[in-house]
Protein backbone atom coordinates (compact mmCIF):
# COMPACT_ATOMS: atom_id res chain seq x y z
CA UNK A 1 0.00 0.00 0.00
CA UNK A 2 1.14 3.61 -0.37
CA UNK A 3 2.33 6.01 1.98
CA UNK A 4 -0.84 7.90 3.22
CA UNK A 5 -0.05 11.50 4.64
CA UNK A 6 -3.17 13.35 7.47
CA UNK A 7 -2.02 16.65 8.29
CA UNK A 8 -2.92 17.50 11.71
CA UNK A 9 -5.12 20.40 11.82
CA UNK A 10 -3.90 21.28 14.93
CA UNK A 11 -1.58 23.16 13.23
CA UNK A 12 -3.97 25.64 11.66
CA UNK A 13 -5.41 28.97 12.10
CA UNK A 14 -8.51 27.98 13.57
CA UNK A 15 -10.10 31.57 12.85
CA UNK A 16 -9.71 30.36 9.30
CA UNK A 17 -10.42 26.69 8.91
CA UNK A 18 -11.91 26.36 5.60
CA UNK A 19 -9.40 28.53 4.21
CA UNK A 20 -6.39 26.16 5.75
CA UNK A 21 -7.39 22.87 4.67
CA UNK A 22 -7.84 24.52 1.22
CA UNK A 23 -4.24 24.60 1.02
CA UNK A 24 -3.45 20.92 1.00
CA UNK A 25 -6.25 18.69 -0.68
CA UNK A 26 -3.35 16.95 -2.10
CA UNK A 27 -3.67 15.35 1.46
CA UNK A 28 -5.08 11.83 1.81
CA UNK A 29 -6.75 12.28 5.08
CA UNK A 30 -7.29 15.53 7.90
CA UNK A 31 -6.14 14.40 11.05
CA UNK A 32 -8.28 15.92 13.75
CA UNK A 33 -7.21 15.81 17.52
CA UNK A 34 -9.86 16.36 19.97
CA UNK A 35 -8.49 17.29 23.06
CA UNK A 36 -10.78 16.54 26.25
CA UNK A 37 -8.65 18.65 29.11
CA UNK A 38 -8.69 15.53 31.04
CA UNK A 39 -6.88 12.64 29.14
CA UNK A 40 -4.72 15.72 28.17
CA UNK A 41 -3.69 18.63 29.48
CA UNK A 42 -5.33 20.88 26.62
CA UNK A 43 -8.71 21.26 25.13
CA UNK A 44 -9.48 21.33 21.20
CA UNK A 45 -12.64 21.11 19.74
CA UNK A 46 -15.70 18.88 19.35
CA UNK A 47 -18.26 17.54 16.95
CA UNK A 48 -19.71 20.90 16.13
CA UNK A 49 -16.35 21.44 14.50
CA UNK A 50 -16.18 18.23 13.26
CA UNK A 51 -20.05 18.89 11.68
CA UNK A 52 -18.50 21.66 9.80
CA UNK A 53 -15.34 20.38 8.32
CA UNK A 54 -17.04 17.68 7.12
CA UNK A 55 -19.37 20.22 5.12
CA UNK A 56 -16.31 22.18 4.05
CA UNK A 57 -13.73 19.90 3.08
CA UNK A 58 -13.98 16.69 0.64
CA UNK A 59 -10.75 14.88 2.31
CA UNK A 60 -12.20 12.41 4.43
CA UNK A 61 -11.22 12.99 8.26
CA UNK A 62 -8.89 10.85 10.78
CA UNK A 63 -10.04 11.32 14.04
CA UNK A 64 -7.60 11.35 17.33
CA UNK A 65 -9.41 11.14 19.87
CA UNK A 66 -7.42 12.03 22.93
CA UNK A 67 -10.17 12.17 25.51
CA UNK A 68 -11.55 10.27 28.53
CA UNK A 69 -14.76 8.05 28.34
CA UNK A 70 -14.27 6.97 24.27
CA UNK A 71 -16.65 4.40 24.95
CA UNK A 72 -19.19 6.77 25.52
CA UNK A 73 -18.45 9.86 22.77
CA UNK A 74 -16.40 8.11 19.58
CA UNK A 75 -19.59 6.73 18.18
CA UNK A 76 -20.98 10.83 17.99
CA UNK A 77 -18.14 11.09 15.62
CA UNK A 78 -18.84 9.15 13.35
CA UNK A 79 -22.29 10.50 13.15
CA UNK A 80 -20.83 13.44 12.52
CA UNK A 81 -18.79 12.53 9.33
CA UNK A 82 -15.79 10.82 10.12
CA UNK A 83 -14.53 8.35 8.20
CA UNK A 84 -12.00 6.93 10.67
CA UNK A 85 -11.85 7.31 14.19
CA UNK A 86 -9.14 6.64 16.59
CA UNK A 87 -9.61 5.90 20.69
CA UNK A 88 -6.91 5.91 23.08
CA UNK A 89 -6.91 2.15 24.81
CA UNK A 90 -5.13 3.84 28.07
CA UNK A 91 -8.53 5.61 28.05
CA UNK A 92 -11.22 2.69 26.62
CA UNK A 93 -13.25 0.57 29.09
CA UNK A 94 -13.83 -2.10 25.82
CA UNK A 95 -12.13 -1.49 23.57
CA UNK A 96 -13.31 -4.68 21.04
CA UNK A 97 -16.79 -3.63 21.41
CA UNK A 98 -15.92 -0.08 20.84
CA UNK A 99 -13.84 -0.88 17.90
CA UNK A 100 -16.74 -3.41 16.47
CA UNK A 101 -19.54 -0.32 16.82
CA UNK A 102 -17.69 2.01 14.55
CA UNK A 103 -17.04 -0.34 12.13
CA UNK A 104 -20.80 -1.25 12.43
CA UNK A 105 -21.44 2.20 12.09
CA UNK A 106 -19.39 2.53 8.95
CA UNK A 107 -16.31 3.77 10.21
CA UNK A 108 -12.94 3.10 10.37
CA UNK A 109 -11.77 1.98 14.00
CA UNK A 110 -8.07 2.80 15.16
CA UNK A 111 -6.68 2.39 18.36
CA UNK A 112 -4.05 4.62 19.80
CA UNK A 113 -1.38 3.78 22.27
CA UNK A 114 0.69 6.70 23.98
CA UNK A 115 4.43 6.45 23.88
CA UNK A 116 5.08 4.15 27.02
CA UNK A 117 2.12 1.65 26.25
CA UNK A 118 3.37 -1.46 24.64
CA UNK A 119 2.02 -2.88 21.40
CA UNK A 120 2.10 -6.59 22.83
CA UNK A 121 -0.80 -6.99 25.48
CA UNK A 122 -3.13 -6.32 22.24
CA UNK A 123 -1.66 -8.64 19.46
CA UNK A 124 -4.86 -10.52 19.53
CA UNK A 125 -6.99 -7.52 19.34
CA UNK A 126 -5.18 -6.11 16.32
CA UNK A 127 -7.70 -8.35 13.62
CA UNK A 128 -10.37 -5.64 15.18
CA UNK A 129 -8.82 -2.61 13.93
CA UNK A 130 -8.40 -0.35 10.85
CA UNK A 131 -5.45 1.06 11.65
CA UNK A 132 -2.88 1.03 14.83
CA UNK A 133 -1.87 4.82 15.75
CA UNK A 134 1.54 4.73 17.92
CA UNK A 135 2.34 8.17 19.30
CA UNK A 136 5.54 9.27 19.11
CA UNK A 137 5.02 12.33 21.21
CA UNK A 138 3.50 12.56 24.56
CA UNK A 139 -0.11 13.28 22.97
CA UNK A 140 -1.26 17.33 23.94
CA UNK A 141 0.39 19.27 22.18
CA UNK A 142 1.88 20.11 18.37
CA UNK A 143 5.34 21.01 17.58
CA UNK A 144 6.91 18.80 20.04
CA UNK A 145 10.38 16.76 19.09
CA UNK A 146 10.21 13.36 17.66
CA UNK A 147 10.76 10.62 20.03
CA UNK A 148 13.37 8.20 18.57
CA UNK A 149 12.75 5.37 21.48
CA UNK A 150 9.40 4.69 19.69
CA UNK A 151 10.69 3.38 16.72
CA UNK A 152 10.98 0.00 18.03
CA UNK A 153 7.83 0.04 19.03
CA UNK A 154 6.76 0.40 15.82
CA UNK A 155 9.07 -2.10 14.14
CA UNK A 156 7.30 -4.61 16.48
CA UNK A 157 3.78 -3.79 15.27
CA UNK A 158 4.89 -4.38 11.93
CA UNK A 159 5.83 -7.98 12.70
CA UNK A 160 2.29 -8.50 14.59
CA UNK A 161 0.61 -6.96 11.68
CA UNK A 162 2.70 -9.14 9.00
CA UNK A 163 2.57 -12.19 10.89
CA UNK A 164 -1.14 -12.12 11.24
CA UNK A 165 -1.30 -10.84 7.86
CA UNK A 166 -3.93 -8.12 8.54
CA UNK A 167 -5.12 -5.28 6.54
CA UNK A 168 -3.87 -2.35 9.52
CA UNK A 169 -2.63 0.54 8.90
CA UNK A 170 0.16 1.66 10.73
CA UNK A 171 -0.07 5.29 11.76
CA UNK A 172 2.89 7.56 13.54
CA UNK A 173 1.97 10.83 14.98
CA UNK A 174 3.91 13.75 16.84
CA UNK A 175 7.09 15.22 15.63
CA UNK A 176 6.96 13.66 11.79
CA UNK A 177 8.73 15.46 9.76
CA UNK A 178 11.13 15.80 6.65
CA UNK A 179 14.00 15.09 9.60
CA UNK A 180 12.12 11.84 10.89
CA UNK A 181 9.42 10.83 8.31
CA UNK A 182 12.00 8.03 6.77
CA UNK A 183 13.23 6.86 10.15
CA UNK A 184 9.20 6.02 10.65
CA UNK A 185 8.64 4.50 7.37
CA UNK A 186 11.62 1.88 7.25
CA UNK A 187 10.34 0.83 10.70
CA UNK A 188 6.87 0.04 9.85
CA UNK A 189 4.52 3.02 9.60
CA UNK A 190 2.55 3.65 6.58
CA UNK A 191 0.21 6.43 7.40
CA UNK A 192 1.77 9.84 8.67
CA UNK A 193 0.37 12.67 11.11
CA UNK A 194 2.01 16.17 10.44
CA UNK A 195 0.36 19.06 11.82
CA UNK A 196 3.37 21.80 12.24
CA UNK A 197 5.87 20.30 9.45
CA UNK A 198 3.00 20.90 6.88
CA UNK A 199 1.52 23.63 7.84
CA UNK A 200 4.47 25.45 8.92
CA UNK A 201 5.85 25.35 5.34
CA UNK A 202 5.62 27.93 2.92
CA UNK A 203 3.84 25.66 0.78
CA UNK A 204 1.88 22.49 2.77
CA UNK A 205 0.74 20.92 -0.27
CA UNK A 206 4.54 20.90 -1.38
CA UNK A 207 5.21 19.41 1.53
CA UNK A 208 2.62 17.10 1.79
CA UNK A 209 3.76 15.32 -1.83
CA UNK A 210 7.39 15.76 -0.50
CA UNK A 211 6.61 13.77 2.53
CA UNK A 212 4.73 11.43 0.63
CA UNK A 213 7.73 10.73 -1.72
CA UNK A 214 10.50 10.71 1.38
CA UNK A 215 8.01 7.81 2.88
CA UNK A 216 7.49 5.72 -0.17
CA UNK A 217 11.17 5.79 -1.23
CA UNK A 218 12.18 4.37 2.10
CA UNK A 219 9.95 1.77 2.13
CA UNK A 220 10.47 0.87 -1.41
CA UNK A 221 6.92 1.24 -2.04
CA UNK A 222 5.19 3.27 -5.02
CA UNK A 223 1.88 4.74 -5.79
CA UNK A 224 0.58 2.33 -7.59
CA UNK A 225 1.58 -0.63 -5.44
C1 LIG B 1 -0.49 15.68 19.46
C2 LIG B 1 -1.43 15.45 18.31
C3 LIG B 1 -0.78 15.53 17.00
C4 LIG B 1 -0.16 16.88 16.70
C5 LIG B 1 1.02 16.63 15.82
O1 LIG B 1 -1.06 15.25 20.64
O2 LIG B 1 -2.04 14.17 18.41
O3 LIG B 1 -1.66 15.14 15.95
O4 LIG B 1 -1.02 17.77 16.07
O5 LIG B 1 1.69 17.80 15.63
P1 LIG B 1 3.19 17.83 15.11
O6 LIG B 1 3.22 17.14 13.79
O7 LIG B 1 3.52 19.27 15.06
O8 LIG B 1 4.03 17.07 16.13
ZN1 LIG C 1 -3.11 13.45 16.62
Amino acid sequence: MAAQISPSILSCDFAHLADEVARIRNADWLHVDVMDNHFVPNLTLGLPVVESLRAAAETPLDLHLMIEDPDRWAPAYVEAGAGSVTFHVEAATAPVRLARELRHQGARAGMALRPATPVEPYEDLLGELDMLLIMTVEPGFGGQKFLDLCLPKIRRARQLIDRHGLDLWLQVDGGVSAETIERCAEAGADMFVAGSAVFGADDPAAMVDRLRGQAERATGRTAQA
